[in-house]
């Protein structure tokens, strides 16, 4: 049976598109995850949301346990997982309120427990990362945000880095120069941990600021980011309720 794993990340983690809500109390080997998993039905297919960030957005994108999200998806039963975040737009094309359905990422954390394979004893473990999306979770994202009218890039590449601070206008124009497409806190260590998990994971990131490497902008702000959010979580949240219901009848 099909269940969708939703992680919602800043202002995304909204559950009122769940019909016969219920909650979950979710704890793991390695600890609890960032909130309790609310499951419902969206035109009849079985979700499971998780708040990256916890409901009261307490954890810190540092703080944030990926392992024991991942870890409390998968024991919840999610066959497939989507996330969303919210991201800086690195490339004069991608606008504020453009979607990027993500297909590469450069991983700039330094904090994080990126792995469920600590140790070798039990065998070894080298997971494939060379294309970290699934690809037909990517391609039902793209087709939705496309009938739904939505401004969206049908690939790129997101750099995570460790935050919480933003980066200098150095760090910014080398992200650039290496090819990321768009930058966040958030993505890189949440999509190797589901791809150790084996679960087919694709990740939105909605573009919310220039980041600081336009020369006629001022530099990103932490209340840039929200008010541009909620202007439009509403698409958002249309964008899942239309992907859950093609993932179903692509099964
Ligand atoms: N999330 C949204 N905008 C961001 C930025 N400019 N840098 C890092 N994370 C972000």
């Amino acid at each position: 049976m099909i269940r969708v794993g939703i992680i919602g990340g800043s202002g995304l983690d909204d559950t009122d598109i769940l019909e016969k809500c219920k909650k979950i109390e979710a704890d793991t080997p390695y600890g609890p995850p960032s909130s309790d998993i609310m499951t419902g039905l969206i035109n009849d297919t079985q979700v499971l949301i998780l708040a990256r960030h916890g409901r009261k957005h307490q954890y810190s994108p540092t703080q944030v346990n990926n392992r024991a999200n991942i870890y409390a998806l998968k024991q919840a039963g999610a066959t497939h997982i989507l996330a969303t975040t919210a991201c800086g737009s690195l490339r004069q094309e991608i606008d504020r309120g453009h979607f990027v359905i993500l297909d590469q990422f450069i991983d700039f954390t330094r904090f994080r427990k990126n792995t469920f394979t600590d140790s070798f004893e039990q065998g070894v473990v080298h997971t494939a990362m060379a294309h970290p999306f699934d690809e037909s979770l990517r391609n039902v994202l793209y087709r939705s945000a496309t009938e739904l009218g939505l401004k969206v890039h049908g690939k790129g590449c997101v750099v995570t880095i460790e935050g919480p601070r933003f980066s200098t206008v150095a760090e910014s124009n080398m992200f650039r120069l290496w090819g990321a497409d768009v930058i966040n806190m958030s993505t890189a260590p949440e999509a190797m941990l589901a791809n150790e998990a084996g679960i087919p994971y694709a990740a939105v990131a909605m573009a919310t600021d220039y980041d600081c490497w336009k020369q006629d902008e001022a530099p990103v702000t932490w209340d840039e980011i929200l008010s541009v959010f909620n202007k439009n979580a509403d698409n958002v949240k249309q964008l899942f309720i239309k992907t859950v219901s093609e993932i179903t009848t692509m099964a």
